[in-house]
Protein backbone atom coordinates (compact mmCIF):
# COMPACT_ATOMS: atom_id res chain seq x y z
CA UNK A 1 0.00 0.00 0.00
CA UNK A 2 2.78 2.38 0.82
CA UNK A 3 6.18 2.86 0.15
CA UNK A 4 8.83 4.95 2.62
CA UNK A 5 10.53 7.45 0.51
CA UNK A 6 12.79 5.37 -0.79
CA UNK A 7 12.26 6.80 -4.22
CA UNK A 8 13.21 10.84 -4.35
CA UNK A 9 13.65 12.54 -7.44
CA UNK A 10 14.04 16.48 -6.86
CA UNK A 11 14.12 19.78 -8.86
CA UNK A 12 13.10 20.58 -12.42
CA UNK A 13 13.94 17.39 -13.87
CA UNK A 14 11.73 15.29 -11.36
CA UNK A 15 8.97 17.43 -11.64
CA UNK A 16 8.91 17.19 -15.57
CA UNK A 17 9.06 13.55 -15.57
CA UNK A 18 6.23 13.34 -13.29
CA UNK A 19 4.05 16.13 -15.28
CA UNK A 20 5.09 13.31 -18.27
CA UNK A 21 4.34 10.33 -17.00
CA UNK A 22 0.93 11.91 -15.36
CA UNK A 23 -0.26 12.88 -19.22
CA UNK A 24 0.50 9.53 -20.73
CA UNK A 25 -1.97 8.49 -23.44
CA UNK A 26 -3.97 5.95 -22.67
CA UNK A 27 -2.78 3.87 -25.20
CA UNK A 28 1.53 4.69 -23.48
CA UNK A 29 0.18 2.99 -20.57
CA UNK A 30 0.10 -0.86 -21.59
CA UNK A 31 4.04 0.03 -23.50
CA UNK A 32 6.90 -0.24 -20.69
CA UNK A 33 5.01 0.03 -17.35
CA UNK A 34 7.15 0.85 -14.57
CA UNK A 35 3.89 1.25 -12.11
CA UNK A 36 4.16 4.79 -10.36
CA UNK A 37 6.42 7.16 -10.80
CA UNK A 38 8.74 8.70 -8.66
CA UNK A 39 7.61 11.41 -6.15
CA UNK A 40 8.94 14.63 -7.11
CA UNK A 41 9.88 16.94 -4.03
CA UNK A 42 8.93 20.92 -4.34
CA UNK A 43 12.33 23.14 -3.93
CA UNK A 44 11.36 24.75 -2.07
CA UNK A 45 9.90 22.03 0.38
CA UNK A 46 13.22 19.40 -0.09
CA UNK A 47 12.95 16.01 1.44
CA UNK A 48 15.26 14.73 4.72
CA UNK A 49 14.38 12.11 6.91
CA UNK A 50 14.07 14.20 9.86
CA UNK A 51 11.77 16.49 8.00
CA UNK A 52 9.36 13.75 7.44
CA UNK A 53 9.84 12.26 10.84
CA UNK A 54 8.72 15.40 12.18
CA UNK A 55 6.07 15.73 9.95
CA UNK A 56 4.49 11.86 11.05
CA UNK A 57 4.77 13.27 14.75
CA UNK A 58 2.58 16.73 13.52
CA UNK A 59 0.26 13.97 11.41
CA UNK A 60 -0.60 12.27 14.48
CA UNK A 61 -0.61 15.30 16.74
CA UNK A 62 -3.94 16.07 18.52
CA UNK A 63 -2.63 19.26 20.68
CA UNK A 64 -2.82 20.08 16.58
CA UNK A 65 -6.16 21.39 16.97
CA UNK A 66 -7.69 23.81 19.12
CA UNK A 67 -9.67 20.88 21.63
CA UNK A 68 -6.46 19.21 21.86
CA UNK A 69 -8.01 15.71 20.61
CA UNK A 70 -8.07 15.63 17.15
CA UNK A 71 -4.92 15.14 14.59
CA UNK A 72 -5.04 15.08 10.97
CA UNK A 73 -4.92 11.32 11.50
CA UNK A 74 -8.72 11.61 13.52
CA UNK A 75 -9.94 11.84 10.08
CA UNK A 76 -6.86 10.23 7.79
CA UNK A 77 -6.45 7.40 9.64
CA UNK A 78 -4.21 5.02 8.40
CA UNK A 79 -5.87 1.74 9.30
CA UNK A 80 -8.96 3.15 7.50
CA UNK A 81 -7.15 3.59 4.19
CA UNK A 82 -5.78 7.11 5.28
CA UNK A 83 -10.11 8.31 5.30
CA UNK A 84 -12.46 8.24 7.67
CA UNK A 85 -14.63 5.32 6.81
CA UNK A 86 -17.64 7.87 7.17
CA UNK A 87 -20.46 9.61 4.66
CA UNK A 88 -19.40 13.02 5.75
CA UNK A 89 -16.38 14.11 7.29
CA UNK A 90 -16.82 15.00 11.30
CA UNK A 91 -14.55 17.99 12.77
CA UNK A 92 -14.70 20.15 15.80
CA UNK A 93 -17.14 18.80 18.55
CA UNK A 94 -18.62 16.01 16.03
CA UNK A 95 -20.32 18.79 13.69
CA UNK A 96 -20.89 17.73 10.08
CA UNK A 97 -18.81 18.70 7.19
CA UNK A 98 -19.57 19.25 3.89
CA UNK A 99 -17.88 16.75 2.16
CA UNK A 100 -16.27 12.70 2.30
CA UNK A 101 -13.11 12.81 3.77
CA UNK A 102 -10.78 11.89 0.53
CA UNK A 103 -7.68 9.37 1.61
CA UNK A 104 -4.18 11.29 1.47
CA UNK A 105 -2.84 7.78 -0.09
CA UNK A 106 -0.91 9.44 -3.30
CA UNK A 107 -1.69 12.96 -3.00
CA UNK A 108 2.03 13.50 -3.67
CA UNK A 109 0.44 13.08 -7.27
CA UNK A 110 -2.56 15.64 -7.39
CA UNK A 111 -1.80 18.49 -9.67
CA UNK A 112 -4.21 20.41 -6.97
CA UNK A 113 -5.63 19.16 -3.46
CA UNK A 114 -9.50 19.29 -2.10
CA UNK A 115 -12.34 17.46 -4.30
CA UNK A 116 -12.61 20.98 -5.85
CA UNK A 117 -8.53 21.76 -5.96
CA UNK A 118 -8.50 24.76 -4.22
CA UNK A 119 -5.22 24.20 -2.35
CA UNK A 120 -2.43 24.20 -4.47
CA UNK A 121 -0.19 22.52 -2.79
CA UNK A 122 -0.10 19.76 -0.11
CA UNK A 123 1.52 22.66 1.72
CA UNK A 124 -1.18 25.15 1.52
CA UNK A 125 -3.71 22.51 2.13
CA UNK A 126 -2.67 21.27 5.30
CA UNK A 127 -2.48 24.80 7.03
CA UNK A 128 -6.44 24.64 6.02
CA UNK A 129 -7.75 22.47 8.56
CA UNK A 130 -5.90 23.51 11.42
CA UNK A 131 -7.29 27.13 11.47
CA UNK A 132 -10.85 25.44 10.31
CA UNK A 133 -13.68 26.75 13.09
CA UNK A 134 -15.78 23.48 11.62
CA UNK A 135 -12.47 21.11 11.30
CA UNK A 136 -9.41 21.51 14.06
CA UNK A 137 -10.38 24.88 15.31
CA UNK A 138 -6.84 25.96 16.23
CA UNK A 139 -5.62 29.52 16.73
CA UNK A 140 -2.30 29.49 14.49
CA UNK A 141 -0.85 32.11 17.46
CA UNK A 142 -1.74 30.01 19.97
CA UNK A 143 -0.45 26.82 18.12
CA UNK A 144 3.22 28.02 17.71
CA UNK A 145 3.20 29.03 21.43
CA UNK A 146 2.18 25.91 22.54
CA UNK A 147 4.44 23.85 20.28
CA UNK A 148 7.48 25.94 21.36
CA UNK A 149 6.79 25.15 24.94
CA UNK A 150 7.43 21.28 24.12
CA UNK A 151 11.24 20.82 24.21
CA UNK A 152 11.30 18.05 21.99
CA UNK A 153 9.41 19.95 19.45
CA UNK A 154 11.63 23.00 19.76
CA UNK A 155 15.16 20.79 19.01
CA UNK A 156 13.35 19.02 15.88
CA UNK A 157 11.96 22.17 14.42
CA UNK A 158 15.76 23.60 15.24
CA UNK A 159 17.25 20.53 13.35
CA UNK A 160 14.97 20.37 10.02
CA UNK A 161 14.20 24.17 9.46
CA UNK A 162 17.52 25.84 10.90
CA UNK A 163 17.39 29.58 11.37
CA UNK A 164 13.58 29.74 11.33
CA UNK A 165 10.68 30.05 13.49
CA UNK A 166 8.19 27.63 14.24
CA UNK A 167 5.78 28.74 12.18
CA UNK A 168 2.17 27.06 10.41
CA UNK A 169 4.97 27.55 7.39
CA UNK A 170 7.04 25.27 8.97
CA UNK A 171 4.39 22.79 10.39
CA UNK A 172 2.76 22.79 6.65
CA UNK A 173 6.07 21.70 5.38
CA UNK A 174 6.93 19.10 7.63
CA UNK A 175 3.42 17.71 7.32
CA UNK A 176 4.06 17.88 3.58
CA UNK A 177 6.92 16.01 3.57
CA UNK A 178 5.47 13.53 5.12
CA UNK A 179 2.50 12.93 3.21
CA UNK A 180 4.35 12.54 0.27
CA UNK A 181 5.66 8.58 1.91
CA UNK A 182 2.03 7.91 1.51
CA UNK A 183 2.11 6.17 -1.70
CA UNK A 184 0.35 2.88 -2.83
CA UNK A 185 2.33 1.16 -5.36
CA UNK A 186 3.21 -2.77 -6.14
CA UNK A 187 -0.33 -4.15 -6.40
CA UNK A 188 -1.23 -7.03 -8.16
CA UNK A 189 -2.49 -4.73 -11.46
CA UNK A 190 1.38 -3.69 -11.57
CA UNK A 191 2.96 -7.11 -11.52
CA UNK A 192 0.33 -8.43 -14.28
CA UNK A 193 1.62 -5.35 -16.48
CA UNK A 194 5.11 -6.18 -15.59
CA UNK A 195 4.34 -9.37 -17.51
CA UNK A 196 2.94 -11.70 -15.26
CA UNK A 197 0.07 -13.08 -16.76
CA UNK A 198 -1.34 -15.14 -13.85
CA UNK A 199 -0.85 -12.09 -11.30
CA UNK A 200 -4.55 -10.78 -11.23
CA UNK A 201 -7.70 -13.06 -11.98
CA UNK A 202 -9.78 -13.34 -15.17
CA UNK A 203 -12.29 -11.27 -14.16
CA UNK A 204 -10.17 -8.49 -13.59
CA UNK A 205 -8.47 -8.65 -16.84
CA UNK A 206 -12.16 -8.65 -18.18
CA UNK A 207 -12.41 -5.62 -16.10
CA UNK A 208 -9.38 -3.86 -16.88
CA UNK A 209 -10.52 -4.64 -21.03
CA UNK A 210 -13.43 -2.58 -19.61
CA UNK A 211 -12.25 0.01 -18.18
CA UNK A 212 -10.17 1.10 -20.63
CA UNK A 213 -13.00 0.02 -23.67
CA UNK A 214 -16.32 -0.10 -23.38
CA UNK A 215 -16.84 1.05 -20.32
CA UNK A 216 -14.54 4.45 -20.85
CA UNK A 217 -13.19 4.77 -17.46
CA UNK A 218 -9.77 5.55 -18.56
CA UNK A 219 -10.67 8.84 -20.39
CA UNK A 220 -10.34 10.16 -16.36
CA UNK A 221 -8.84 7.58 -14.65
CA UNK A 222 -5.71 7.60 -16.30
CA UNK A 223 -1.62 7.42 -15.99
CA UNK A 224 -0.15 5.43 -13.54
CA UNK A 225 -1.99 6.62 -10.68
CA UNK A 226 -5.17 6.56 -12.67
CA UNK A 227 -6.15 10.02 -12.46
CA UNK A 228 -6.29 12.50 -15.37
CA UNK A 229 -5.83 15.47 -12.19
CA UNK A 230 -8.13 17.56 -13.96
CA UNK A 231 -12.00 18.18 -13.01
CA UNK A 232 -15.06 16.53 -14.33
CA UNK A 233 -18.89 16.30 -13.76
CA UNK A 234 -19.86 12.62 -13.68
CA UNK A 235 -23.71 13.58 -12.62
CA UNK A 236 -24.10 13.94 -8.96
CA UNK A 237 -26.87 15.34 -8.06
CA UNK A 238 -26.84 17.00 -4.88
CA UNK A 239 -26.28 21.06 -5.62
CA UNK A 240 -22.75 20.96 -4.74
CA UNK A 241 -20.81 23.54 -7.02
CA UNK A 242 -17.83 22.20 -6.73
CA UNK A 243 -14.73 23.83 -9.05
CA UNK A 244 -17.43 25.95 -10.38
CA UNK A 245 -17.41 27.81 -7.01
CA UNK A 246 -13.05 27.76 -7.03
CA UNK A 247 -12.65 28.92 -10.44
CA UNK A 248 -16.08 30.78 -10.65
CA UNK A 249 -16.70 30.45 -14.06
CA UNK A 250 -19.51 28.27 -15.51
CA UNK A 251 -18.03 25.74 -17.29
CA UNK A 252 -16.53 24.19 -14.08
CA UNK A 253 -20.00 23.90 -12.77
CA UNK A 254 -20.44 20.41 -10.79
CA UNK A 255 -16.85 19.49 -11.43
CA UNK A 256 -14.53 17.82 -9.17
CA UNK A 257 -10.93 16.62 -9.01
CA UNK A 258 -10.57 12.60 -10.56
CA UNK A 259 -9.38 10.85 -7.67
CA UNK A 260 -6.60 8.15 -8.00
CA UNK A 261 -8.76 4.32 -8.02
CA UNK A 262 -5.81 2.77 -6.25
CA UNK A 263 -6.08 1.93 -2.86
CA UNK A 264 -9.98 2.33 -3.61
CA UNK A 265 -11.47 -0.48 -2.09
CA UNK A 266 -10.01 1.05 1.52
CA UNK A 267 -11.99 4.09 1.26
CA UNK A 268 -15.69 3.45 1.17
CA UNK A 269 -17.98 5.34 0.89
CA UNK A 270 -17.24 6.45 -2.12
CA UNK A 271 -17.54 10.26 -4.28
CA UNK A 272 -17.44 13.64 -2.50
CA UNK A 273 -20.54 13.33 -0.65
CA UNK A 274 -20.00 9.61 0.41
CA UNK A 275 -23.23 8.40 -1.55
CA UNK A 276 -22.01 5.20 -2.75
CA UNK A 277 -21.63 2.56 -0.36
CA UNK A 278 -19.75 0.10 -2.29
CA UNK A 279 -17.73 0.02 -5.69
CA UNK A 280 -20.25 -1.84 -7.17
CA UNK A 281 -22.55 1.02 -6.14
CA UNK A 282 -20.14 3.40 -8.48
CA UNK A 283 -19.61 1.48 -11.05
CA UNK A 284 -24.14 1.51 -11.11
CA UNK A 285 -23.76 4.70 -11.04
CA UNK A 286 -22.02 5.28 -13.64
CA UNK A 287 -23.94 2.68 -15.94
CA UNK A 288 -26.96 4.62 -15.24
CA UNK A 289 -25.38 7.29 -16.85
CA UNK A 290 -25.22 9.50 -13.30
CA UNK A 291 -28.16 11.15 -11.66
CA UNK A 292 -28.24 14.28 -13.81
CA UNK A 293 -28.57 15.21 -16.99
CA UNK A 294 -26.16 17.00 -18.83
CA UNK A 295 -22.93 15.68 -17.24
CA UNK A 296 -20.05 14.19 -19.15
CA UNK A 297 -21.36 10.74 -18.16
CA UNK A 298 -23.52 8.50 -20.71
CA UNK A 299 -25.33 5.14 -20.14
CA UNK A 300 -23.14 2.11 -20.66
CA UNK A 301 -25.14 -0.61 -20.75
CA UNK A 302 -23.46 -2.86 -19.18
CA UNK A 303 -24.16 -6.39 -17.57
CA UNK A 304 -23.98 -7.69 -14.13
CA UNK A 305 -21.55 -9.92 -14.94
CA UNK A 306 -19.23 -6.62 -16.95
CA UNK A 307 -20.01 -4.94 -13.63
CA UNK A 308 -18.50 -7.51 -11.47
CA UNK A 309 -15.82 -7.38 -13.60
CA UNK A 310 -14.89 -3.91 -12.85
CA UNK A 311 -15.00 -4.10 -9.36
CA UNK A 312 -12.61 -6.71 -9.55
CA UNK A 313 -10.46 -5.18 -11.43
CA UNK A 314 -10.63 -2.36 -9.42
CA UNK A 315 -9.74 -4.51 -6.14
CA UNK A 316 -6.53 -5.29 -8.05
CA UNK A 317 -4.99 -2.07 -7.77
CA UNK A 318 -4.94 -2.76 -4.23
CA UNK A 319 -1.12 -1.57 -2.97
CA UNK A 320 1.07 -4.48 -1.68
CA UNK A 321 0.58 -4.06 2.43
CA UNK A 322 2.83 -1.73 4.67
CA UNK A 323 3.21 -1.34 8.13
CA UNK A 324 2.23 1.88 9.34
CA UNK A 325 3.99 2.47 13.05
CA UNK A 326 2.73 5.39 15.59
CA UNK A 327 5.39 7.63 16.08
CA UNK A 328 5.67 8.78 20.13
CA UNK A 329 4.93 12.11 20.47
CA UNK A 330 7.34 14.89 22.40
C1 LIG B 1 -12.33 16.76 10.73
C2 LIG B 1 -11.80 15.86 9.76
C3 LIG B 1 -10.50 16.27 9.09
C4 LIG B 1 -9.32 16.63 9.70
C5 LIG B 1 -9.03 16.80 11.18
C6 LIG B 1 -8.37 16.82 8.64
N1 LIG B 1 -8.96 16.57 7.43
FE1 LIG B 1 -8.03 16.53 5.65
N2 LIG B 1 -9.82 16.46 4.72
C7 LIG B 1 -11.04 16.32 5.35
C8 LIG B 1 -12.09 16.52 4.38
C9 LIG B 1 -13.58 16.45 4.67
C10 LIG B 1 -11.47 16.82 3.16
C11 LIG B 1 -12.15 17.17 1.83
C12 LIG B 1 -12.67 18.62 1.89
C13 LIG B 1 -13.00 19.16 0.52
O1 LIG B 1 -12.51 18.66 -0.48
O2 LIG B 1 -13.74 20.15 0.46
C14 LIG B 1 -10.02 16.74 3.40
C15 LIG B 1 -9.05 16.87 2.42
C16 LIG B 1 -7.70 16.66 2.63
C17 LIG B 1 -6.69 16.51 1.61
C18 LIG B 1 -6.93 16.56 0.12
C19 LIG B 1 -6.92 15.18 -0.49
C20 LIG B 1 -7.35 15.18 -1.93
O3 LIG B 1 -7.44 14.10 -2.51
O4 LIG B 1 -7.64 16.24 -2.50
C21 LIG B 1 -5.48 16.33 2.25
C22 LIG B 1 -4.13 16.13 1.59
C23 LIG B 1 -5.73 16.40 3.66
N3 LIG B 1 -7.09 16.56 3.87
C24 LIG B 1 -4.77 16.36 4.65
C25 LIG B 1 -5.03 16.73 5.98
C26 LIG B 1 -4.01 17.12 6.95
C27 LIG B 1 -2.52 17.20 6.67
C28 LIG B 1 -4.66 17.37 8.12
C29 LIG B 1 -4.07 17.85 9.44
C30 LIG B 1 -3.36 19.11 9.39
C31 LIG B 1 -6.07 17.13 7.88
N4 LIG B 1 -6.26 16.77 6.56
C32 LIG B 1 -7.06 17.19 8.84
C33 LIG B 1 -11.22 16.00 6.68
C34 LIG B 1 -10.26 16.26 7.66
C1 LIG C 1 -15.55 12.05 -17.11
C2 LIG C 1 -14.51 11.57 -16.23
C3 LIG C 1 -14.69 10.26 -15.52
C4 LIG C 1 -15.04 9.04 -16.07
C5 LIG C 1 -15.34 8.71 -17.51
C6 LIG C 1 -15.04 8.10 -14.98
N1 LIG C 1 -14.72 8.73 -13.81
FE1 LIG C 1 -14.69 7.86 -11.97
N2 LIG C 1 -14.51 9.70 -11.13
C7 LIG C 1 -14.38 10.90 -11.80
C8 LIG C 1 -14.53 11.99 -10.89
C9 LIG C 1 -14.43 13.46 -11.23
C10 LIG C 1 -14.81 11.42 -9.64
C11 LIG C 1 -15.15 12.17 -8.33
C12 LIG C 1 -16.55 12.73 -8.51
C13 LIG C 1 -17.28 13.14 -7.26
O1 LIG C 1 -16.92 12.72 -6.15
O2 LIG C 1 -18.24 13.90 -7.39
C14 LIG C 1 -14.78 9.97 -9.81
C15 LIG C 1 -14.95 9.03 -8.80
C16 LIG C 1 -14.80 7.67 -8.96
C17 LIG C 1 -14.74 6.71 -7.89
C18 LIG C 1 -14.84 7.03 -6.41
C19 LIG C 1 -13.48 7.22 -5.80
C20 LIG C 1 -13.52 7.75 -4.39
O3 LIG C 1 -12.45 7.76 -3.77
O4 LIG C 1 -14.58 8.16 -3.91
C21 LIG C 1 -14.56 5.48 -8.45
C22 LIG C 1 -14.43 4.15 -7.72
C23 LIG C 1 -14.54 5.67 -9.88
N3 LIG C 1 -14.69 7.01 -10.14
C24 LIG C 1 -14.44 4.65 -10.82
C25 LIG C 1 -14.74 4.84 -12.17
C26 LIG C 1 -15.05 3.78 -13.08
C27 LIG C 1 -15.08 2.31 -12.76
C28 LIG C 1 -15.33 4.37 -14.29
C29 LIG C 1 -15.81 3.72 -15.56
C30 LIG C 1 -17.08 3.01 -15.44
C31 LIG C 1 -15.18 5.81 -14.11
N4 LIG C 1 -14.82 6.03 -12.81
C32 LIG C 1 -15.36 6.75 -15.11
C33 LIG C 1 -14.16 11.02 -13.16
C34 LIG C 1 -14.50 10.05 -14.10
Amino acid sequence: MMHMGGKILTGMAGLAALAGLMMTAPAALAADWTGMPMVAYPKDNAYSPAKAELGKKLFFEPRLSGSNIMSCATCHNPALGWADGLKLGKGHNMGQLGRHTPTVINSAFSSAQFWDGRAATLEDQAKGPIVSAGEMNQDATELVTELSAIPGYVAAFAQVFPGEAISLDTIAKAIATYEREVVSDNSAFDTFMRGDATAISDSARRGWDLFRGKAQCLSCHSGPNFSDGRFHDIGVNDGDPGRGKVSGKSGDQFKFKTPTVRDVTRTAPFLHNGQEATLLDVVKFYNRGGDRKGSEIKALGLSDADMADLVAFMKSLTGRPVLVTLPELP
